[in-house]
């Protein structure tokens, strides 16, 4: 069911992580340096996307050899734009929130609210131990993350925060100067059923991997009936890699290019890592747990929402995500800098119209039935 009348918002992965957003060796017109970054900032915020979203990674793997700190960079990509928001994602541990807060309340004041988190609970084990973080259990790991959360919010909202967490404290700690209206939102990471609980109960985003329209539903219908049980709110972000062509048959062609020229050794090691941390949950499942090797070529499962064909087909896919419940899309593409272009051209607009289109049936039938 359609949660909200408001139109689908579109985000992008930020390329601060060499190696694109695909394990292959598939050229890629893709750069993770800073020119590059400003100038897909700026063509996204005009292409109509309203997020880009950093990612945080500490060492190499899997094709991502050199990464970018995502708050510094965040805050460079809103240095060169005027209305797009971005997400820094946080990991906790490497941050603790008394920082987070400081940081992202001092980027929020630099650029007029633009600035969101994306607080992430992690999979890379080989990660934490090279940095000598404590690699906690799966569920731990979210238990952490929500205090992290509930930290943020209370150092953004009182004064004289006290806080008794098994993870953190704070005594009587006013910050200022607090975050200018509206909040830095705080969206998450994860599909495990601690990540749902967490977002039923702290987050104001879920972001999830990609997924059919059937499969986002039943993960949207879990969390907005305990959200409305603890009286909270939370919005869905889907991931997706689109590859959008002229012809669904380029299109697909260019997918099988991606499969056929994967790195078989690079995505074996990543459903390694990912499958085990999935694993470690108490039911044994995780964002990855249903993956094959062709979806894990993409990080975030994002061939499984299948936004590969033509604009037309990818704009009625889009519909059908919102319509299990998606407010927000988040895309990864093969040549961003063109292919956020040609999104922003040929896929928005069609949306913008289906959305048109359903509002109207929607009164029509709200009239009818007065
Ligand atoms: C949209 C999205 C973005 C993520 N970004 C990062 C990131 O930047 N760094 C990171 O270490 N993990 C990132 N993750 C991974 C999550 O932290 C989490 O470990 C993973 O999704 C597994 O969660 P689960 O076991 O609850 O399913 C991201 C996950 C999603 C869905």
């Amino acid at each position: 069911m359609t949660t909200q009348n408001e139109p689908v918002k579109f985000a992008y992965w930020v390329p601060n992580v060499s190696g694109g957003l695909v394990i292959s060796n598939i050229e890629q017109r893709t750069s993770w340096d800073i020119d590059y970054n400003r100038k897909l900032a700026q063509i996204a915020e005009a292409s109509g996307f309203d997020y880009a979203l950093s990612q945080i990674r500490f060492t190499a793997g899997y094709g991502a050899d050199n990464q970018h700190e995502s708050v510094s960079f965040s805050h460079a990509l809103l240095a060169a734009t005027e209305t797009l928001k971005v997400i820094a994602a946080v990991l906790p541990g490497p941050w603790n929130p008394a920082l987070a807060a400081k940081q992202i309340a001092t980027i929020n004041h630099l650029t007029n609210g633009r600035v969101a988190v994306n607080v992430v609970s992690g999979w890379f084990r080989g990660e934490f131990t090279a940095i000598g973080e404590h690699w906690l259990d799966h569920d731990e790991r979210y238990r952490r993350s929500e205090e992290f959360i509930r930290a943020l919010k209370g150092i953004w909202t009182q004064d004289d925060f006290t806080f008794r967490g098994d993870f953190y404290r704070f005594s009587n700690y006013t910050m200022k100067p607090k975050p200018i209206d509206p909040l830095p939102e705080i969206f998450q990471g994860g599909s495990s059923r601690a990540a749902r609980d967490m977002a039923s109960r702290v987050s104001d985003w879920y972001f999830t991997n990609g997924n059919t329209p059937e499969e986002i539903k039943k993960q949207v219908d879990d969390i907005r009936g305990k959200a409305a049980a603890n009286n909270h709110k939370v919005k869905i972000g889907v991931n997706a890699f689109a590859i959008a062509r002229d012809t669904e048959a380029e299109a697909r062609e260019v997918l099988a290019e991606i499969i056929a020229k994967a790195n078989p050794e690079a995505v074996h090691g990543f459903a390694h890592e990912v499958k085990n941390a999935g694993k470690a949950s108490p039911e044994g499942q995780g964002n990855w747990a249903k993956s094959s090797f062709e979806d894990l070529v993409q990080y975030n499962d994002g061939f499984r929402s299948n936004l590969i064909g033509t604009p037309e087909q990818i704009a009625e896919r889009i519909i059908g995500l919102k319509n299990a419940g998606a407010d927000l899309i988040l895309l990864g593409f093969l040549h961003f800098q063109e292919e956020v272009e040609f999104f922003g051209k040929h896929v928005i607009p069609l949306v913008r119209e289906l959305e048109a289109r359903e509002r109207v049936a929607g009164d029509k039938l709200a009239v009818a039935a007065e």
